[in-house]
């Protein structure tokens, strides 16, 4: 995996960000889709309300807005572990409430989740951790065993294969949730709060990989709090506030 970002993939970063600003109004395409949808906890009141937006294939937005603003949530229906309480979520052009349940861990299996608290195996090495996903897949233990270790020395953690999660620090447990997300190389990948415990030169590195991802295909989405990082990469915003969301254009990509 390369370090740093060529100039051939900064262009090819640039095309592709016209084409989420030219995309992102044909709906077909998409593989995020929400049309008025509002959700709740319980009795609780609305969350989240008339959100409609979309994300195009192969797009890369972060998601900002203060704290309790809802970005969790909103991932949340993204990947399946709640249900809008009204409106429709749809995921690679199908409408989620339609999908039969035999379909749905397959279609899991195409997102790749950083939880916001990491949900690592506790009782797995990091290295296990990783892994699962491509073991679950089906794949070669000798190429699953080449990739795991290239993706843990490009965060850093190849001195930690062997360690158990409980044994790293905040930072080191969240890297390997981020190394676990991207390793099947997903359609999808929903980030909750990724850089949330690294110092700033770890953050950037681990957009490059982000960046690297989505250049071979796999639409980004990541909540985050982390403005510098916003500034630095010029990547869409969606905001949210109030329960409401709306785009935001940064940089090169207004
Ligand atoms: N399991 C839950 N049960 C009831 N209310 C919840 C639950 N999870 C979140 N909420 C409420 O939903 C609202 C949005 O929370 P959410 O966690 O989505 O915000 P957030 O934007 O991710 O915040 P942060 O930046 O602090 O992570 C908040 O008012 C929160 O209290
Ligand atoms: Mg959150």
């Amino acid at each position: 995996m390369a370090l740093s970002m060529s100039a051939a993939a900064f262009c090819g970063s640039l095309r592709r960000n016209i084409w989420s600003t030219i995309l992102v109004t044909n709906a077909a395409n998409s593989v995020v889709r929400f049309e008025n949808v509002g959700m709740r906890y319980g009795a609780g009141p609305e969350v989240l309300r008339d959100i409609t937006f979309a994300l195009p294939p192969a797009s890369f937005h972060f998601l900002t807005g203060p704290s309790g603003a809802g970005k969790s949530s909103l991932l949340r229906l993204m990947y399946l572990a709640n249900r809008p309480s009204r409106g429709m979520v749809s995921l690679f052009g199908d409408d989620v409430s339609k999908i039969p349940r035999r379909a749905l861990p397959e279609l899991r299996r195409s997102i790749g989740v950083v939880f916001q608290d990491f949900r690592l195996l506790d009782h797995q090495s990091v290295f296990d951790n990783v892994a699962l996903p491509l073991r679950v897949a089906g794949g070669k233990e000798s190429q699953i065993r080449k990739h795991v270790s290239e993706l843990l020395q490009w965060v850093g953690l190849e001195d930690a294969l062997h360690n158990l999660p409980s044994t790293l620090s905040g930072g080191e447990q969240q890297r390997v949730a981020i190394a676990r997300a991207v390793i099947s190389r997903p359609r999808l990948l929903l980030a909750d709060e990724p850089t949330g415990n690294v110092d700033d030169a770890i953050a950037v590195r681990l957009l490059y990989l982000f960046e690297e991802l989505n250049r071979m295909g796999t639409s980004i989405l990541i909540a985050t709090h982390n403005e510098g990082l916003v500034s630095r990469f010029k990547h869409r915003q969606l905001h949210l506030e109030g329960g409401k969301i709306e785009f935001r254009h940064t940089g090169s990509d207004a």
